[in-house]
């Protein structure tokens, strides 16, 4: 075992903030719980904000930035996991308050480590991470909220982003009709590509805020909020439910009951770190099974932690396409 690791790290010292790769002694993961060797990790929306100076996210300084990791375990204190076994771990407070996956090395309660399912891959789990679990979270409350394929078009929101893109194809598996709306309309034949039946641009879903437009969907995954999350209510179809985990356009939802009293319409909340473990392996169970996202290759983005810091800039400024997966031994 080496004394040190490298790691992306976040820090304010002194009230001055600086964030870059830095080489930490091991000490600096304190002890006990599963100490996995990271082999991969990736890039999500709150890893900017946790590496920003006015992201408000991150709870301990300095802090290993990256809420997902993915590899292979060295030591445990549980005899849920062995040394050699493949797992991953994500959320709770890892990357905000607990030293996260951008790094060489971490440690982490092994109530909050995840078995690799059957058949999924250390790549897989780590394109599809926190965004594509979040994604599947999003399905699963749907499909608790009684949708079934054929039930009409569904919305997907964010449609180029990672909880977006596999939104898209985890549903369009399920041989659902899908919606995507996006800002870039370059990517129109890449969310086809992946299942979208129609692209629309993101500006439709705003141009006219009215409390009830035509009711259109049958239901809707949103990462975006705000006026987006807004519109999309008011086109919900009866009894519709839509399913909200984010905030890239706005937290400020300006909405009217309008929707939820005259077509009994839901918002179903989505928080995907607090998730309790059993139902968070659960989950990723699915994922491996009946949820599986296709055209993952298509999604993944190879960067190694040299690269991570550009790819923070791109996903702060929602410019991402895909999902990156970073290499964290290269
Ligand atoms: N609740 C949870 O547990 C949970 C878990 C994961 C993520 N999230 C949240 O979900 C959101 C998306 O995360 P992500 O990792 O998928 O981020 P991402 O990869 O950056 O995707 C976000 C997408 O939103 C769209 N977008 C960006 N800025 C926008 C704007 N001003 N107005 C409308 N659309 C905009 C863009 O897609 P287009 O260009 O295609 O429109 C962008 O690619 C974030 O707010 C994140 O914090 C929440």
């Amino acid at each position: 075992m080496p004394d040190t690791f490298t790691a992306y790290v976040a820090r304010t010292d002194d009230g001055v903030f600086s964030r870059g790769i830095e080489e930490l002694p091991v000490e600096a993961l304190g002890t006990g719980g599963v100490l996995i060797a990271v082999h991969r990790s990736t890039v999500n929306y709150k890893d900017s904000l946790a590496a920003s100076e006015k992201g408000r996210v991150a709870r301990i300084s300095p802090l290993v930035v990256g809420i997902d990791l993915a590899g292979e375990v060295l030591e445990s204190d549980s005899d849920e996991f062995r040394p050699g076994d493949l797992v991953m771990a994500s959320g709770y407070d890892i990357g905000v308050a607990h030293h996260g996956g951008l790094a060489q090395l971490a440690r982490v309660p092994a109530d909050w480590v995840v078995k690799l399912p059957e058949g999924i891959s250390l790549d897989e789990a780590m394109v599809i991470g926190t965004a594509g679990y979040t994604a599947a979270l999003s399905v699963v409350a749907l499909q608790d909220h009684g949708l079934l394929p054929g039930a009409g078009p569904i919305l997907v929101t964010g449609a180029t982003g990672g909880v977006g893109s596999v939104a898209v194809s985890i549903l369009a598996g399920l041989g659902h009709e899908v919606v995507a709306s996006s800002g870039k309309a370059s990517a129109a034949d890449w969310l086809k590509g992946l299942g979208a039946t129609t692209v629309i641009d993101r500006a439709e879903l705003t141009e006219t805020p009215k409390p009830l437009m035509p009711a259109t969907y049958a239901g809707a995954v949103d990462c975006v909020g705000g006026d987006t999350l807004a519109g999309l209510v008011a086109r919900l179809a009866p009894g519709a439910a839509v399913a909200a985990s984010g905030n890239t356009g706005g937290a400020k939802l300006d909405t009217t009951v309008l929707p939820f009293i005259l077509r009994g319409v839901s918002l179903l909340g989505i928080d995907s770190a607090t998730t309790p473990i059993a139902r968070r392996r659960m989950v990723w169970d699915r994922i491996a099974g009946d949820l599986r996202p296709h055209g993952l290759d298509a999604i993944r983005r190879d960067i190694a932690l040299a690269d991570v810091e550009a790819a923070l800039d791109e996903i702060a400024v929602g410019g991402v396409q895909g999902r990156y997966l970073v290499d964290t031994t290269a």
